[in-house]
């Protein structure tokens, strides 16, 4: 692949360690990969050259927690939730319906959709949960549908107990055949550490027999009350706990003091009517966080990055730079990478360039399609 120039980027975030934010800037990639940063002035002569305008560019976002393997929705649900029903657990069980009688090729089609959704809103990379089979030969479809998107496979069996088996039998299910089945996709294993869904304990079983398997952790966990979902996911060692809605003065020093990354998912808190995550104390008290879109028929039914960022910026009281590290760089924690969410040489060319002169306008024009030009390792998405 040709080095490429792109010029007339009015201010670029870097997402480096020093979060510099470069104005009147150029970046040159080349093979795939960043290969030089600087002023505009000072840039090297590349093969070819785009002038985005003056606009901002930033790093694409990276989306560490979607369920975009499913079919149906769940609008009925949502209605009644806006009336005053609560969100609960037992959901899932229509999207697994639903799941199971998508063909092979309809649910394909339904995640393409979803992630050209994804990528046209700025993200670059993207995990994608199973969860919505719950029987062994559908978490095997899921994972391998998954897996033809994206290298970030997380196995969810543990999401639900379904109708028919015990919980018991569920589980063991769960850490045998199923986790073989599911194993040569996945690079993750997740477990929905909740009332109505498994107690601390029962994930504790599951998230152990992945380890064994070779699966990185990550946890759903104190989404809807203080579930232990977090203490588990710090002695487990997971990657990350995701939703971190309900935590306690406890909670948030265990997780300043661990590498899990706390997870927290702006759109889902709002669609839910759920206390917004505590980003602002979690990230005073030194624990490293990471935005998400949880795309998902339940509780997010939505790809959008950019209205994340924006919510955390207006609603949860982060900055706009803190919510940006968060979605990008944070994103990249999560997932244990080092090669995505950051402008840096070396890093994936994967850019995103905004219709606008600053980031500013992710937070201060919420909802407005901002998202202009998006590259994924150099190639124009
Ligand atoms: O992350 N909380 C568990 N899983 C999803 C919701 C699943 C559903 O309700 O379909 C979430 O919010």
């Amino acid at each position: 692949m040709a080095a490429e120039l792109i010029t007339g980027i009015s201010e670029l975030t870097t997402v480096d360690v020093e979060e510099r934010v470069l104005t009147d800037a150029a970046v040159v990639h080349e093979q795939g990969e960043i290969v030089w940063i600087g002023p505009s002035g000072s840039a090297p002569e590349a093969d070819t050259r785009v002038d985005v305008g003056g606009r901002a560019m930033l790093p694409g976002w990276v989306d560490s927690h979607t369920h975009l393997v499913f079919a149906g929705d769940r609008a009925a649900e949502f209605v009644a939730r806006m009336a005053g029903q609560p969100y609960a657990a037992g959901g899932i069980g229509v999207t697994m319906e639903a799941t199971r009688a998508a063909s092979d090729q309809q649910l394909r089609e339904l995640i393409a959709d979803r992630v050209e959704s994804s990528i046209r809103g700025g993200t670059t990379c993207l995990e994608v949960k199973t969860g919505y089979g719950l029987n062994v030969e559908e978490e095997g479809r899921a994972a391998r549908l998954a897996a033809e998107v994206t290298d970030e496979v997380t196995f969810l069996g543990a999401h639900l107990t379904p109708p028919g088996i015990s919980t018991d039998d569920y589980l063991d299910l769960v850490c045998g055949p199923m986790l073989d089945v599911v194993r040569p996709h996945a690079r993750w294993a997740d477990v929905f550490c909740e009332e109505g869904a498994f107690d601390v304990d029962q994930s504790r079983q599951v998230l152990t027999a992945c380890r064994e398997a070779g699966l990185g952790l990550r946890v759903h966990g104190n989404q809807l009350g203080h579930s232990g979902g977090v203490a588990l996911a710090v002695e487990m060692e997971a990657a990350s706990v995701d939703h971190c809605n309900f935590l306690s003065a406890a909670d948030i020093e265990m997780l300043a003091a661990a590498d899990t990354v706390a997870t927290v998912l702006p759109a889902c808190d709002l669609s839910t009517r759920a206390p917004l995550a505590p980003a602002r104390d979690l990230l005073a008290a030194g624990a490293t966080i990471a935005i998400a879109s949880n795309c998902n028929p339940g509780t997010s039914y939505t790809t959008s990055m950019n209205f994340c960022v924006a919510t955390a910026v207006l609603q949860m009281e982060l900055t706009l730079a803190e919510a940006i590290t968060a979605a990008t760089w944070g994103g990249a924690r999560a997932l244990q990478r080092d090669d995505v969410g950051r402008i840096v040489i070396g890093a994936r060319a994967d850019l995103q360039v905004l219709d606008a002169p600053s980031a500013t306008h992710l937070a201060y024009r919420p909802g407005m399609p901002l998202t202009h030009l998006v590259w994924r390792s150099g190639q124009p998405a």
